[in-house]
C-alpha cells in the first residue's frame, strides 16, 4: 500500500540518464509534481521521486531515479541501474554534443541494466526550436537502429513529458 490507503499493484523503477544540463531533473519534476524551474541546480548523487498512476485498471507506482550527468557527482553505477525496468536517455536538441554522447550512455546502460529494460530516447527543450542543433530525423533514425522508443519533449512547456513516461510504463506493463 502506498500513498494514503491506495493499493499499489506494481512498482516500476525507471532511470534517467544523459549529459549534464539536458533537463533530466526538470523532466522528472514536471512529471512527478507538475513543476518546472529555470534555475535548476546540477544534481549531486542520486535522487528519486514517485508518482502513482492507473494503467489498465491497476495502480502503478513509478519510482523515477535521477542522477548527475557530471561524472564527478555520479553515484555507484551498478546500484543505480539495479532493478530498473525502464530508462530514459535524454539529450538537449540545442546541444549536438549531448546527442553525440548518447551511444556512450546506451553502452553504459546495456552493460549494467537488465537486458529486457524498456528504453526511450528523449530530445528535450523543443521550446528552443530556433536554437535546434539536432535534426529530429537524425535522432529518429538512431532510435530505430537501436530499437529505442523516441520522443521530443519540453519540460518547460510540458510538451510530451507525460507521453514519454506513459510510453515506457505501458510497454513495461
Ligand atoms: P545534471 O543534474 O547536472 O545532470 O543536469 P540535468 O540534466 O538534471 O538538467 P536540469 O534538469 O537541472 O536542467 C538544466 C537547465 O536546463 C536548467 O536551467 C533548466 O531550467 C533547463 N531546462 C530543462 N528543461 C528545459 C526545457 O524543456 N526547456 C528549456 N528552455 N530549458 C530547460
Ligand atoms: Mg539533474
Amino acid at each position: 500500500y502506498g500513498e494514503g490507503s491506495q493499493k499499489i499493484d506494481y512498482v516500476f523503477k525507471i532511470v534517467l540518464i544523459g549529459d549534464s544540463a539536458v533537463g533530466k531533473s526538470q523532466i522528472l519534476s514536471r512529471f512527478a509534481r507538475n513543476e518546472f524551474s529555470l534555475d535548476s541546480k546540477a544534481t549531486i548523487g542520486v535522487e528519486f521521486q514517485t508518482r502513482t498512476l492507473v494503467i489498465q485498471h491497476k495502480s502503478v507506482k513509478a519510482q523515477i531515479w535521477d542522477t548527475a550527468g557530471q561524472e564527478r557527482y555520479r553515484a555507484v553505477t551498478s546500484a543505480y541501474y539495479r532493478g530498473a525496468v525502464g530508462a530514459m536517455l535524454v539529450y538537449d536538441i540545442t546541444k549536438r554534443q549531448t546527442f553525440d554522447h548518447i551511444p556512450r550512455w546506451l553502452e553504459e546502460l546495456r552493460s549494467h541494466a537488465d537486458k529486457n529494460i524498456v528504453i526511450i530516447l528523449i530530445g528535450n527543450k523543443t521550446d528552443l526550436e530556433d536554437q535546434r542543433a539536432v535534426p529530429t530525423d537524425d535522432a529518429k533514425e538512431f532510435a530505430q537502429q537501436e530499437g529505442l522508443f523516441f520522443l521530443e519533449t519540453s519540460a518547460l512547456e510540458a510538451t510530451n513529458v507525460e507521453d514519454a513516461f506513459m510510453t515506457v510504463l505501458t510497454e513495461i506493463f
